[in-house]
């Protein structure tokens, strides 16, 4: 590009010259009274530079006013005014030009005040090596633009600090508009119709029965329950039976006397007895045995306990919560679970929905986690960025809520104080399957002059091994998902060749 520099106080041939703007097209500025000198700068610098120049100071603010400068070169001896008053005035006029002192003296007391007062970057001795000049307008040049970067990224950084705390804000304001049921937050309707519910068992002193798939809060419903009823002021005492043996439970829950069976080394009082007045949690009761199932009958109907080896009964007065992962009434159709003890057990029936049912209490719940863990561990967490968030909602969640925990105390653990958690932070279960990449995938596949077979098992191939992926391989959650039994599954993975490694890598 030709540009025509016109100066009319350029006494050299750098006057109305036309010169070849370099490609960098930075601009340099010589300032001295000696028409020599300026021309012999001018040549040194016009290969890499576009070079203006000018014979006295008022003349090189003409220049400054009228065209942006990089760099100023300045002789210290000028006749009305010095170099170094000269920078001073531009320091405060043009603060963004680089000001280099061309001077014969060195004495150190000068060199300190000029650049305390012109911030001069730079001092060439006289007489000035053209290597050495080019070196040092070359350096100035890279340092003021990384300078300049600098800034720009700091202020990009700032700019998405802002952008993600801005949004942070957003979600805590949400969060005060949380539902609270004792240690439960939820926003969704779904959670609140269950609460609801809930409340209304609360005040009544029926059994209640919770069900719902794992880490849905089972666990902690029953206690809220128990907190919003009047036996708050008694015991609530838990039990999973799931983990005993038949007779095992049987004395842990209604007691034992001294031999009433090999180890039975003195009496024992049972769970219910201990939880007079209160509330017994019975967890996974799907799993107890059909002759237990009984006992647990007749206690409902009657409310006494006999302990394991004794002849007396006990009555207690207790509220039975029992909960389950798998569907009593399926357990009852099929002959597993006897139906009457079904009819006793669910004086109300509340359904814990699962987590994917109800994606708005992701973020809630998320956030709720990092403040819990935060604390655990004394690391502030500024937030959660919004791409987090994103993946956290595209998630299925076979673990539900306690999942969801474990992928927040996990980020959590891994974050820097003060910093928000980001996709950088997360498992590969969950990058690894951002909707994006899925989409992405989907899209490949239909692409391409394949057969349309080949496009239909392509796009099979990569529907099983989303849903593996989703379910960290888990082939019985996997083949629910796709409508398929679990040969049905391992025949496609064996087909289509589906390798878990292989696929988490060529996601992420
Ligand atoms: N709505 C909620 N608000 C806050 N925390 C929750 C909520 N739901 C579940 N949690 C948390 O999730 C975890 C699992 O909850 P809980 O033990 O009650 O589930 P569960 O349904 O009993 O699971 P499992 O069937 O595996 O026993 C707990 O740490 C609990 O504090
Ligand atoms: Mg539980």
């Amino acid at each position: 590009m030709k540009h025509v520099l016109t100066c009319k106080h350029n006494l050299h041939c750098e006057k109305h010259m036309r010169t070849e703007r370099p490609n960098d097209g930075r601009v340099v500025l010589v300032v001295d009274d000696e028409p020599q000198v300026r021309a012999s700068l001018t040549r040194c610098l016009r290969e890499d530079y576009q070079v203006l120049a000018a014979d006295s100071a008022a003349a090189a603010f003409e220049i400054l006013d009228r065209s942006p400068v990089d760099l100023i070169l300045c002789d210290q001896l000028m006749p009305e005014t010095s170099g170094v008053e000269f920078f001073a005035r531009t320091r405060v006029t043009h603060p963004e030009a680089i000001r280099i002192l061309i001077t014969g003296y060195t004495d150190p007391e000068d060199m300190i005040r000029s650049i305390n007062e012109a911030a001069v970057y730079q001092f060439i001795p006289k007489p000035w090596q053209p290597d050495h000049l080019l070196l040092t307008i070359k350096r100035a040049l890279e340092s003021r633009e990384l300078a300049r970067r600098h800034r720009f990224l700091s202020r990009e950084l700032k700019f998405a600090d802002d952008v993600l705390r801005r949004e942070n804000d957003v979600l805590v304001r949400q969060l005060q508009d949380v539902y609270h049921f004792d240690r439960l937050v939820f926003v969704s309707d779904a959670m609140a119709q269950v609460c609801n519910l809930a409340r209304k068992a609360a005040a009544t002193d029926l059994p209640v029965l919770i069900q719902g798939e794992t880490g849905t809060g089972k666990e902690l419903m029953a206690r809220a329950i128990h907190f919003f009823s009047r036996r708050n002021t008694f015991p609530f005492m838990a039990q999973n039976c799931g983990a005993l043996p038949d007779d095992m439970l049987h004395s842990e829950l209604f007691g034992h006397k001294r031999g009433a069976f090999t180890g039975a080394i003195s009496d024992r009082l049972g769970l219910f007895p201990a939880a007079d007045s209160g509330t017994v949690f019975l967890d996974e009761i799907s799993e107890v045995s059909q002759s237990f199932q009984v006992s647990l009958l007749r206690f409902l109907q009657e409310g006494e306990v006999k302990p394991l080896g004794s002849d007396e009964t006990r009555h207690c007065n207790l509220r039975i919560i029992a909960a389950s992962n798998r569907p009593l009434k399926e357990l009852v159709e099929q002959g597993k679970f006897r139906q009457d003890l079904y009819f006793r057990l669910r004086g109300f029936e509340l359904q814990m929905p699962p987590l994917r049912e109800r994606p708005d209490d992701i973020p809630l719940l998320a956030e709720h986690a990092a403040r819990k863990y935060g604390e655990t561990i004394n690391r502030k967490i500024a937030g959660i960025s919004s791409e987090a968030l994103r993946l956290l909602r595209a998630h299925p969640f076979p673990g539900n809520v306690r999942e969801l925990e474990n992928e927040i105390r996990r980020m959590v653990a891994l974050a820097e104080d003060g910093e928000f958690l980001s996709a950088k932070h997360m498992s590969p279960e969950f990058t690894c399957l951002s909707p994006d990449k899925a989409d992405a995938a989907m899209a490949a596949l239909l692409q391409g002059s394949r057969t349309l077979k080949q496009k239909v098992e392509a796009l099979e191939a990569e529907l099983v091994m989303q849903s593996l992926l989703r379910h960290r391989w888990n082939h019985s959650r996997a083949a629910k998902e796709l409508g398929l039994s679990r040969v049905g599954l391992a025949n496609k993975i064996k087909r289509y060749k589906l390798d878990q490694k292989q696929a988490q890598a060529s996601r992420r």
